[in-house]
């Protein structure tokens, strides 16, 4: 029987990072403009979308293994369709279809507006329907309609894509080339996610520094948008080395409503694997930036990106790491062991190091990293800070959880109706990960 969209109710689940979240966002907005309710349950949905990341080969074993396990239990009824978009799907294309047989429907990146026309047919018809197109428009995606996960945060893409073609990324391949949005069209919707309530945004791009349209810069737009005071604050990612002005950390330095918090991927502290890896500039450039940051903004927080085992690291170029993440003191590296990826040169490239010692030098890295964000977050107890709540702590259902505007986690006693609200916390405990404090009243 074909089910009118409006009687149809759909179930997502995102992969991947803030981009794909936000793009979950647009899907939902979209299907639920169409008629579709959202349900928070695959096994009650009639459409279950999965909505991917192929950044390394461990996101794209996690997401089979999750529709794996779940497409039997979904095709119990027999109405449900299952859907597979984003990257995974750009990447892949059909072969979806012949790994995990009870897959309909499959959409890359840039065809996502047209997937309620593309749920119809494949229910209308009976039949498995695909469509990537490799030439696509990947600003798309921004004209859909917005179904926001929370009305006090919100993220704004500025650019869509990436130019860079780092040697190890996937990125430029499923999600094309850097496209900047028009400048007034982020002011306007940053005007009116401000008027609706939202008091913390992040502007999102591959590389937001790179940022060019209509005469506007990355420090433009960024200097325009922290004018609206109502957004006390404003958050950006990812910031490029090669592109991170100093200019632009003068400017963070000098607004209050620009967070204290820089996302610099180093990927690595070797001046040989930074110029395999294509990144476009050199340790000792990196390390001359971050001490503009710590001298200019004492207070802000730096994290960073960091792959070990890329193709002809040696011992020595892992050293140079290390040494690197003990000068800058990062207070949190997202470290990753490096996995080839289709199409990309370093795939091409001969893989000298071994499984082993892949795995000790991410976990030589972690332990190093461990203790220097532990002393990090040490450095918070006994100060006053500011959180904004966003939701009840992991671990302890007493507890809210909230964000200091240097991006650390903070968990404090208090009640749910705190979520949404900026309030005053001294700090009396730290861990690797996150901050205990106390509310002031
Ligand atoms: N545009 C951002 C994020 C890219 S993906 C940036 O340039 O930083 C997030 C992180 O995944 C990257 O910073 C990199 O550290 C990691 N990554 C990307 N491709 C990878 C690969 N093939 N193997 C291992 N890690 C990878
Ligand atoms: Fe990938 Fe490099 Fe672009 Fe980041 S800057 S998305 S790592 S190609
Ligand atoms: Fe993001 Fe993963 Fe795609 S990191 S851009 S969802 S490949």
């Amino acid at each position: 029987m074909f089910n009118p969209a409006k009687a149809r109710t759909f179930y997502i689940r995102t992969f991947g990072c803030q981009m794909n979240k936000h793009d979950s966002e647009r899907i939902s907005g979209l299907l639920m403009g169409s008629g579709y309710s959202r349900v928070h349950d695959p096994l009650a949905a009639d459409v279950v979308i999965f909505n991917t990341c192929c950044v390394r080969e461990s996101a794209v074993t996690r997401f089979l293994g999750n529709l794996k396990e779940l497409s039997s239990k979904i095709k119990v009824n027999p109405v449900a369709r299952i859907a597979v978009v984003g990257c995974t799907a750009q990447d892949m294309g059909d072969q979806i279809f012949e790994i995990v047989p009870q897959v309909d429907i499959v959409v890359g990146t840039g065809n996502l507006n047209e997937l309620p026309i593309l749920i119809d047919k494949c229910i209308k018809n009976n039949e498995k329907i695909s469509l990537v197109s490799s030439n696509f428009d990947s600003q798309t995606i921004s004209r859909m309609p917005l179904e926001q996960e929370c009305e006090f945060k919100a993220w704004v893409p500025i650019s869509y894509g990436c130019s860079n073609y780092c040697s190890y990324c996937i990125v430029p391949y499923v999600r094309g080339n850097e496209v900047s949005r028009d400048p007034n069209q982020i002011i306007d919707e940053i005007m009116s996610l401000a008027q609706n309530g939202v008091k913390e945004i992040t502007l999102l791009g591959q590389n937001v520094n790179s940022y060019s349209s209509k005469g506007y810069s990355f420090y433009d737009l960024l200097e325009k948008v922290s004018e609206f005071n109502a957004l006390k604050r404003i958050r950006f990612a990812t910031s490029h080395p090669k592109d991170l002005s100093r200019s632009i950390i003068d400017l963070i330095a000098s607004k209050d409503n620009i967070c204290k918090h820089i996302h610099l991927p180093v990927q690595s502290g070797s001046n040989k694997i930074l110029s395999l890896m294509n990144r476009g500039y050199e340790r000792d450039y990196y390390l001359d930036n971050v001490k503009y940051i710590r001298a200019k903004i004492p207070e802000c927080s730096l994290t960073t990106d960091i792959i070990v085992g890329f193709p002809g690291e040696t011992e020595k170029d892992f050293e140079d790491t290390l040494d690197l993440v003990r000068k800058c003191r990062f207070d949190q590296s997202f470290t990753f062991i490096f996995s080839p990826r289709r199409n990309t040169k370093a795939a091409q490239m001969p893989d000298e190091v071994g499984r082993q010692e892949k795995v000790e030098r991410l976990m030589a890295l972690t332990q190093l990293q461990d203790e220097i964000a532990l002393l990090s977050n040490r450095a918070y107890i006994g100060r006053q800070e500011e959180i904004l709540v966003d939701g009840v702590s992991k671990k302890n259902w007493s507890e809210v959880r909230g964000r200091t505007d240097s991006n650390k986690v903070v968990n404090a006693t208090g009640g749910t109706d705190l979520i949404g609200k900026f309030v005053n916390v001294k700090i009396y405990d730290a861990g690797k990960y996150s901050l205990h404090g106390k509310i002031i009243i």
